[in-house]
């Protein structure tokens, strides 16, 4: 495909946020136009400037860098590329063949959910700098009953076994029997860390936001989307990086 051309479906995605199935769909049914005509094939390129409609609406495509979320499921790495095992940009396949996706910030191999997948490093330092305190959540199941001891450890910030002592951290049960964990640091293997403190093993660990973005209930595990104009304008929200 010549480096000006975009199929139309991905074209969609990043201009609607619709999962590439949804895309798909509203293509078949019909519901999409290309420069005034309805255009049924998934596959079809688009130059540079092609008008496009939705239901009649005009999309115009996000400007700039690649920025997908992605559903993590448990097993992949959590990282570019690596020579042997599965990676989370595996999931992307050749979707974005020119681009230099990277995740910003990591999860552990066996934690699930939201990645910020992107090629914009500037966006990414400004989430992940340790001095920006973005907040993180997670919804963790452990082995055992979650106690007061623990949540007030956690609001105090937690001396590691190494003598390391962590950043104030919120921490609540839920009706489901979790814990939301919100972190504003990123240290290696930090939730899994802080609850073998309390003698607490972590049983799952799952992701559900990064600052404002938060994790789209569609995306079953392995899915991505691109993230809406929306999402993207408050992730780069000054207030973000508070
Ligand atoms: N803390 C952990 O222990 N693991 C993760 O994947 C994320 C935070």
């Amino acid at each position: 495909m010549p480096a000006d051309t975009v199929r139309l479906d991905r074209f969609l995605c990043e201009a609607t946020g619709l999962t590439r199935s949804a895309a798909r769909r509203a293509i078949a049914a019909g519901r999409v136009c290309l420069a005034g005509a309805v255009c049924k094939k998934a596959d079809a390129k688009l130059g540079a400037g092609t008008p496009v409609t939705l239901d009649g609406a005009p999309l115009a495509a996000p400007a700039g860098g690649v920025y997908l979320m992605l559903n993590k499921p448990a097993g992949l790495l959590c990282v570019s590329r690596d020579a042997r095992r599965p990676t989370v940009t595996d999931l992307v396949g050749d979707a974005y063949p020119r681009r230099a996706l990277f995740p910003a910030g990591r999860l552990d191999k066996a934690s699930t959910g939201l990645v910020l997948l992107t090629d914009d490093g500037a966006l990414a330092h400004a989430l992940l700098a340790p001095g920006r305190h973005v907040p993180k959540t997670y919804l963790v199941t452990l082995d055992t009953a979650f106690t007061p001891r623990m949540r007030a450890g956690f609001a105090a910030g937690v001396t590691l076994a190494d003598g390391t002592t962590l950043a104030p951290a919120e921490a609540e049960p839920l009706p489901d029997g979790r814990v939301r964990v919100t972190l504003r640091q990123g240290v290696y293997h930090q939730i899994k860390r802080m609850f073998g403190v309390y003698g607490a093993g972590v049983e799952a660990l799952h992701r559900v936001s990064i600052g404002p973005l938060t994790l789209d209930e569609a995306l079953a595990p392995g899915a991505w989307r691109a993230l809406t104009g929306a999402e993207l304008a408050a992730l780069r929200a000054p207030g973000t990086q508070k």
